[in-house]
This record gives structure tokens, sequence and C-alpha cells, in this order.
């Protein structure tokens, strides 16, 4: 903690050498603002030491003083996370700050992140501020995380749309009450490359002080042009991008942290920059990112999309077997791509199955690595092939439903077919004790679905049913997610398995207990089953 807002004083907080930029995930925090993205705490928690061992530099964990949850999840995370530096989001006033501090002062590198509008627009119908006060606020609120924190990082919100001799004079403000990373939002995804760069460069020929500390850009992708304005502005001197892993974020979300890393990595003949994120964890982070909000991955999306490395005409198939250069100019395993291979089959042993997992980045405690382990044998023995992709669906599904679960499924039989009335016969485990019920319904999924609210009443709306075969063939594994929603709390429930309605039911089963957690949180333990 320091007395003063002194700059001489300051020890430098993360300064990156010449050409490094430095990678600012904030996935946990402007990604989960999208609708329907939210986390549960120990996804954050997961994600987080995800984003920590692959080297990214600054994690924002979320916005403490939005919920208990928010603030106890940033918490979780600046306590558990070992290298990265760890922010908190706030707004311009002690209140907020005082909470930010309260969670991220756990961290061996904390940061507090704080912000405000300064576009006419903005200042005028969102804050109904004059500008005065604007600057006011700005000198105050930056002093007073400063007096709390080394490392503060100050923004001003729909910066790019902020008229420049204000945000010159903002941007002192801020320096001069002792911010050490100075961050210029996108806020509305409204600039272009040109004038991404622009911006920057205007700032560091006319703000005092400005070489001092470090610059960051932070671009939403509503034009489609978050990744290049994110790089434009690194040309122009920015040494901090904002990103999410596959994007996520706000409306179209934020530049994607694969692209970006990855652009400057292919492209370092022109972009000579340099990041520390291990880049072949990123195919890892992707996945877990998808399965945990359940917002699919575009199949041509560039870096993890599925076709991202796939070369289906006959010229380009010719080409690559020629040399591979010709179609690709990343190679597959820079980001974590490994052939799907045939992995292991019944007989593998457990020593075998620790390693595949090592190999494919995950490194499970004893109890999660058992159950994984009975998993793998139940899946060689229904599934002629195990592919690296069975490997991770089954890993990330045996990490996502938990042991003490209030509710689980205990057995399923289904009868569908073209003749209705396709049922579902159901036991549930519900908090030690199993019910059972048959339900009918439009379908299999419709009918196992209204077996379990019949065992569980409950008045979540469904919000989202997903299926995606994890391989080919017709004995792939399904994972399935379903988003609820209850009381304005979102929860996204996953499950994977090679019967598509066990899976279904699993994820559903999945998202009640999340739900379940989520409301023991606000009101004492009730019963949760149908009256008998
Ligand atoms: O988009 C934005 O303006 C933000 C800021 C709070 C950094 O997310
Ligand atoms: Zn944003």
């Amino acid at each position: 903690m320091t007395d003063s807002p002194a700059a001489d004083s300051a020890p430098a907080p993360v300064t990156p050498a010449k050409d490094r930029v430095l990678i600012f995930d904030t996935t946990l925090r402007d990604g989960e603002q999208s609708p329907g993205a939210s986390m549960t705490h120990d996804e954050k928690l997961r994600i987080a030491l995800l984003l920590d061992e692959m080297g990214v530099d600054i994690i924002e964990a979320g916005f403490p003083i939005a919920s208990e949850g928010d603030f106890e999840a940033v918490r979780a995370v600046a306590k558990a996370v070992k290298n990265a530096s760890v922010c908190g989001l706030s707004r311009a006033s002690r209140r907020d700050i005082d909470r930010n501090w309260e969670a991220v002062s756990h961290a061996k590198r904390p940061r507090i992140h704080t912000f405000i509008s300064t576009s006419p627009l903005h200042m005028k119908f969102k804050l109904q501020m004059e500008p005065e006060q604007v600057l006011e606020k700005i000198a105050e609120s930056v002093a007073y995380a400063r007096s709390l924190c080394d490392d503060v990082q100050w923004s001003p919100e729909d910066g790019t749309r902020t008229e420049h001799d204000f945000l010159v004079e903002a941007v002192r403000i801020a320096i001069e009450a002792g911010a050490t990373t100075i961050n210029i939002p996108d806020t509305v995804g409204y600039t272009a490359p040109g004038e991404s760069a622009a911006i920057i460069r205007m700032l560091r020929e006319r703000t005092p002080g400005i070489e001092n500390v470090v610059i960051s850009t932070h671009c939403h992708n509503d034009l489609g042009m978050a990744v290049a304005n994110a790089l434009a502005a690194v040309e122009a001197g920015a040494r901090q991008i904002e990103c999410t892993i596959n994007g996520l974020g706000e409306r179209a979300g934020n530049a994607a942290l694969e692209e970006v890393v990855m652009a400057m990595r292919v492209r370092g003949d022109i972009m000579p920059f340099e990041t520390r994120v291990d880049t072949t964890r990123i195919m890892q982070a992707s996945r877990l990112v998808s399965a945990v909000t359940g917002f699919p991955v575009q199949f041509n999306k560039a870096i993890v999309g599925k076709n991202a490395f796939a070369h289906e005409s006959g010229i380009h198939q010719d080409g690559m077997l020629k040399h591979a250069g010709t179609y690709e100019i990343m190679r597959p395993e820079d980001v974590g791509l490994t052939e799907s291979n045939l992995v292991m089959g019944k007989h593998s042993g457990r020593h075998a199955f620790r390693e595949k997992l090592k190999a494919l980045g995950y490194d499970l405690g004893d109890n999660a690595f058992e159950d994984a382990f009975v998993r793998f044998k139940a899946l060689a023995d229904r599934k002629k092939e195990v592919f690296d992709d069975d490997l991770r669906a089954l890993v990330d599904d045996a990490t996502t439903s938990v042991a003490n679960d209030r509710i689980q499924v205990k057995f399923l039989r289904v009868v569908c077919g073209t003749e209705a009335p396709q049922s579902a016969d159901l036991i549930l485990e519900i908090d030690g004790v199993e019910r059972r019920h048959t339900s009918s319904g439009d379908g299999p999924v419709d009918a196992a679905f209204n077996a379990v609210k019949a065992l569980v009443p409950h008045t979540a709306a469904l919000k989202l049913y997903q299926v995606h075969a994890v391989t080919d063939g017709t004995d792939a594994q399904a994972t399935v997610s379903v988003r609820l929603e209850e009381g304005g709390k979102i929860v996204t429930g996953q499950a994977a398995d090679t019967d598509t309605i066990v899976a279904s039911t699993r994820a559903y089963v999945n998202a009640l207990n999340k739900l379940l957690v989520r409301r023991e949180k606000s009101a004492p333990s009730e019963s949760i089953t149908a009256a008998e």
C-alpha cells in the first residue's frame, strides 16, 4: 500500500520490454457480461488457472461490486493465481474501488481498474455530468485507487468517440493522479484500424507523462474489426491488448486472444512484438470457455474453429501433401491442436491414461483422475475408437459434474420412434434418496426433461439446448449444453455421453445442480423434490 500517488516512488508494476505486448485477458469480466455467458465460481477459477498457466500477463477476474458472487470469484481468483496480475473493475467511486481492493488485494500482483465515460454522448446522457465534473472524478478516483494499490489502470469509456482535446486532458489527469496503465476502449466497436492507430499516436504526441505508463487497447467487435484495431493500436505504440478467449464479450464480443497472439507470432516479420503466451494451450482454453459458457465456436473461426486447419478441396489437399506451407501459415500443433489420433482402448492402464491426459494439458487431482479413468473404461467398452477429443469431452464432463451434487441421474430408459407417445422412465437420486418418474413428451428429450421437472419442480426457463458431436461417426459422444434462467440468474449445464438422451438429461441435471448452489447462497437449504 502506498501513501501517496507520487509517480517517482511507484514501483513499475509490469513493464513490458521494448517489443513485448502484455496480454490482458478479460474473459471473466467483459466475456462474462455477454448475455447468457455466466459462469460459476468454480468455472471461473478453472479458467483463471488455465490463463495463468498459459502465460497471460493480467487476468481481469470480474466486477467485484456487481454482486456477492462476483466479489467472491474475484477474491478466489486473486488467491489462486500464481504468476499473472489479477485485476478487478470498478466505476469511479470509492465504494466500488474499496470493494475491488478488498477482492484483489489477496493477489500476488493486484491491479485496480477504474473507468468513467468521457465521450460527449455518454457524459450527457449516461452520466448526466458536466465534462468538468468528469475530470474531477477521474482525479479523485485514480488517486484513491492509487492510495490503495501500486498498479492502477484507468479507462475512458467510449474513448474512441471522445473529443481529442478532452481525451488528452482526461488521460493527463489520470496519469498525474497515479495511473500506471491507460486503456483506451473502443466500447461500441465503432473505430477502424487507421483511426485506432491515430488515437494512440495522438495521445503519445500530446499527453504529458504518457511515456511513463503502459498504453492499452480494448476493442469491441461490432464491425468485425476488433483484432485489426487492437493490432493497429499496438503498431502505434500500445503495449497491452485487452482480449478474451474465443472473442467472448458484450454484444459482438472483444478482440480474440488467440487471434491477436497468433497474428503477432505468425507475422512477426511485420509486427515485431512478442507475448508470453504459450500458444500450445490455446485450443484447451478455447474448448474450456466454450464448454463452460455453452457458446459454440463457429466452425470457420480463425485459429480455434473446427475448420481452421481443415483442407477439404482436392487442390489444397494435393498442395498440403507436397508441402504443408502451401496452404498452412501456422502448424496446428502451435495452437495445441493434436491430430485426432486413435489413442487408447479398453486395455489401456492408468499410467498410459495419465500420460495421455498430461499430453492434452490436463493435470487432474487424484479423485478427478479416478473418476475420469472409470468413465474412460466405460467409454472404451462402448466405443470402438477413443480419440483425443473424446478424452477431452470426458474429462471436461468429469470435472463439471461433482460427486456431491444434490441431484444425480441413476437410471434412464426412453421409448422413442415413429409411434407416439415417446416416454422416459427416470430415476434420480435427490439428496441421497432415489425417486422414479415416467413422463411422456414430444420426443425422447422432451419426455426425459419432463420427467426431471416432475421430480424436481422448478420455475427456471430453458434458454438453450444444444447438442454437438465430439467426433465423426454414429458412435460419437454428444456434448450437450443446457442453459436455465431463474429470477435473472443464468446457469449452463454440460454433459457428454455416447447416448444423446443420457447426455441431455445429465446436462439438464447439471444445470439444476448449479442453480441449487446459487439458490443456496441466497436462501437457506430447502427440499427440492415434488410433494409425494
Ligand atoms: O468496453 C468498455 O468500455 C469496457 C471498459 C469498462 C474497459 O469494457
Ligand atoms: Zn468492453
